[in-house]
């Protein structure tokens, strides 16, 4: 067997255990929709028509504010990290905020919404944003002493002062890297160790589900294991919750930790001009888990990462800047930096950041938030519309809110709860967007134009204005339109969005991304090397494409997307542990979930506090998302003759579907003990 076979037999992944939904009928925008969206002109597909690639991207670029145009659209001498825009001049924060104060100074750049319903929502204006960022800049290059190409990792909830961080960041070329605020300090000290960052900055607490939650004993945890990989942090910056008020029981370090409110009043007034950063000096690191256990830290361009986001908020999310505009999802993600952050600012339009959850107090809260800042332009994820119209079906319809606009993103949606959004939250009258990309990618690959191309629920569309996908199947043959047959999905081309490499690891972004379909490594050549999304999708005969989940042993868990070796070593991190295997599992509202299987080391008894163990080491070495379903403590874990796990076997057994044939297996027997131990 070639080493592609025996993965294939051995692993589970999310695309094997996809229902596959049949093809829909089609939904119109409506007139008034049409008559007000920024793109009506179907010629834009021609003019952005692999012929004309790669100047077609200009259109976006001009969108922003450059100091000095580039001289070369895309170099490519670097094969495969591709370079945007080079000889460019530009700041990504003079573009979010300067550039808007000349006409929109009063406009709010920022609505935030506390999560205590009894909290006023704070209405930041761009000239106020302006201000607090370029204070902010100051503290960063006076007090902490950073300049352009240092990185600094934030670890920040949902409050505007992770944007006013981010924003000053960008203002010095600074490359900022955000931690989703729910992973744990263990997590959070990864990606400091890897990013190599001295300062940490992060907020003492913040609101979940109605609790305030002590965040800064995890900036005390990250720092401390950082400090064990050689790491020091020199500053820990600390935001306050309520400024002046200190609201974590965890004490503060003298000499390293510091508040920013009491810094903030030594720079008084100060202004810092923002510096010309090339285009494609990195703006960003996200990280985003892959196949192997160690995170990887998706590097981002200025100026390409920007013009990409700028014009798929304005063309795809259709953003005007008297819109008022609410993604759901958190900054600590890609959805977020693309979608909440850069590209709505950049717009200059008003967007929301909500700090709480969807279902607290009640059903009725999003509905709440969208009907008094009369929001008409709404962006969530599947696993929320879910979960909201398990709790409350005919909630949106007793709030005296519009949409114009919806979008979906991050999981594949069904039909049924893609009617239910369209009909109940949209309320029969929002165009829809199913927008379906990667923290790789910056922004949307495929979605539709909402003005020009009809909605199919449960398809995210066809590619974007100058995303070419291209589907191959095992052996790289491509499989035509209509097909009827999944493959693996990838990119023909590169496009400014695009992550440039992974941060200090050239080598495994080529192995990941770029080997499975390369056509000659030496080229120099873009047609040479499709990109690998690690998805499965099919196409219809229409170009639309429907996406089936990954193809590696990644999981979307509610939209979270996780590793399942990062879970599995999180798992042996307990000594009794002796093998873990993770598979994904359908849930109705999560989309999908882990289960984690464990085998003990001899001798060791399984009891439910060794699961409750297990399943709390998850939760600390990487958070609350983490969580499994379930652990199953089996006796021995399936195993070919070679000794290799069969998570495809495990999987079947945690989804009730056939195991087939087992009898090949090194121990059988145990395959029946673990159905009656998990199906009963
Ligand atoms: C999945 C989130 C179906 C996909 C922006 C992808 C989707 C992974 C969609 C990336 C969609 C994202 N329909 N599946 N509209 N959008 N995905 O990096 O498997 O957190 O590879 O980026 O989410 O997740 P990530």
């Amino acid at each position: 067997m070639t080493e592609k076979e025996k993965r294939e037999v051995t692993e589970v992944s999310e695309a094997q255990i996809a229902v596959h939904w049949q093809e829909e009928g089609y939904y119109h925008a409506s007139p008034k929709f049409i008559a007000q969206a920024n793109m009506t002109d179907e010629t834009v597909y021609d003019r952005f028509s692999l012929d004309n690639f790669p100047n077609c991207f200009k259109e976006y670029a001009d969108l922003l504010d450059w100091y000095e145009y580039w001289h070369t659209t895309l170099d490519t001498s670097d094969a495969p990290c591709w370079k945007w825009f080079v000889g460019g001049k530009i700041n990504a924060s003079y573009n979010c905020v300067d550039r808007h104060l000349a006409k929109n100074k009063n406009k709010t750049a920022i609505h935030f919404v506390p999560e205590l319903e009894e909290e006023k929502v704070e209405h930041i204006t761009y000239q106020e944003l302006y201000v607090r960022v370029n204070e902010f800049t100051a503290i960063l290059q006076d007090f902490c002493g950073l300049k352009a190409g240092d990185r600094v990792t934030l670890h920040m909830p949902m409050v505007p002062e992770l944007a006013i961080t981010m924003l000053a960041c960008a203002r010095l070329g600074v490359i900022h890297s955000q931690v989703f605020g729910g992973f744990s300090g263990k997590a959070c000290s990864d990606r400091i160790v890897d990013s190599k960052s001295d300062v940490l900055i992060t907020m003492d607490a913040y609101y979940r589900g109605g609790k305030i939650l002590d965040h800064k004993e995890k900036a005390d945890i990250a720092v401390a294991e950082a400090a064990k990989e050689n790491q020091k942090v020199q500053k820990v910056l600390v935001w306050q919750r309520y400024p002046g008020k200190y609201s974590a029981q965890t004490p503060m370090v003298d000499g390293r930790d510091f508040f920013v409110n009491d810094l903030l009043k030594k720079y008084y007034g100060k202004r810092i001009e923002p510096v010309r950063m090339p285009a494609e000096a990195p703006l960003f690191l996200m990280y985003t888990s892959g196949t192997t256990g160690k995170p990887k830290g998706c590097q981002h361009s200025t100026g390409g990462y920007l013009a990409y986001v700028t014009g798929t908020s304005k063309y795809v999310q259709d953003i005007h800047p008297e819109d008022v505009y609410w993604c759901m999802a958190d900054i600590g993600w890609i959805t977020g930096h693309s979608y909440i952050v850069y590209g709505p600012l950049a717009l200059g339009a008003s967007t929301v950041i909500f700090e709480g959850i969807p279902n607290y107090p009640d059903a009725g809260r999003c509905w709440r938030i969208a009907q008094d800042l009369d929001v008409n332009i709404f962006h969530t994820a599947p696993t929320t519309i879910r979960a909201l119209r398990k709790i409350g079906p005919d909630e949106p319809r007793k709030y005296n809110y519009f949409f114009k606009h919806m979008t979906t993103v991050g999981e594949p949606i069904e039909p049924e709860v893609w009617r239910w959004y369209h009909e109940v939250v949209g309320k029969g009258k929002a165009a829809i967007v199913d927008t379906w990309w990667q923290t790789e990618t910056g922004g949307f690959l495929c979605s539709t134009l909402p003005a020009l191309k009809p909605m199919k629920p449960g398809s995210a569309g066809p590619g974007m204005p100058g995303i070419h996908p291209i589907i191959f199947d095992e052996d790289g043959n491509t499989l035509p339109k209509g097909a009827g047959k999944a493959g693996n999905i990838c990119i023909q081309n590169p496009w400014p969005g695009g992550f440039q490499t992974i941060w200090g690891d050239r080598d495994r972004f080529v192995r990941q991304y770029y080997t499975r379909y390369c056509k000659n490594p030496a080229s120099k050549d873009w047609r040479d090397w499709p990109y690998l999304t690690g998805d499965a999708a099919v196409e219809a005969p229409d170009g639309y494409i429907r996406i089936l989940g990954r193809i590696d042993d990644v999981i979307n868990v509610s939209g979270h997307r996780l590793g399942t070796k990062e879970l599995e070593s999180a798992a042996l991190v307990v000594p009794e542990v002796a093998e873990a295997a993770v598979v994904p599992v359908k849930h109705d509202i999560k989309g999908i979930e882990p289960d984690l299987y464990v085998a003990l080391k001899p001798g060791v008894a399984a009891t439910p506090e060794l699961a409750k163990k297990i399943s709390d080491a998850i939760v600390r070495e990487i958070g609350p998302i983490a969580k499994p379903r379930k652990v199953w403590i089996v006796p021995d874990m399936p195993k070919t003759r070679s000794g290799k796990i069969m998570r495809r076997v495990l999987g079947s057994i945690s989804n009730k579907s056939d195991v087939g044939d087992v009898m090949t297996l090194a121990n059988p027997e145990v395959v029946e003990l673990i159905t009656k131990m998990v199906q009963g």
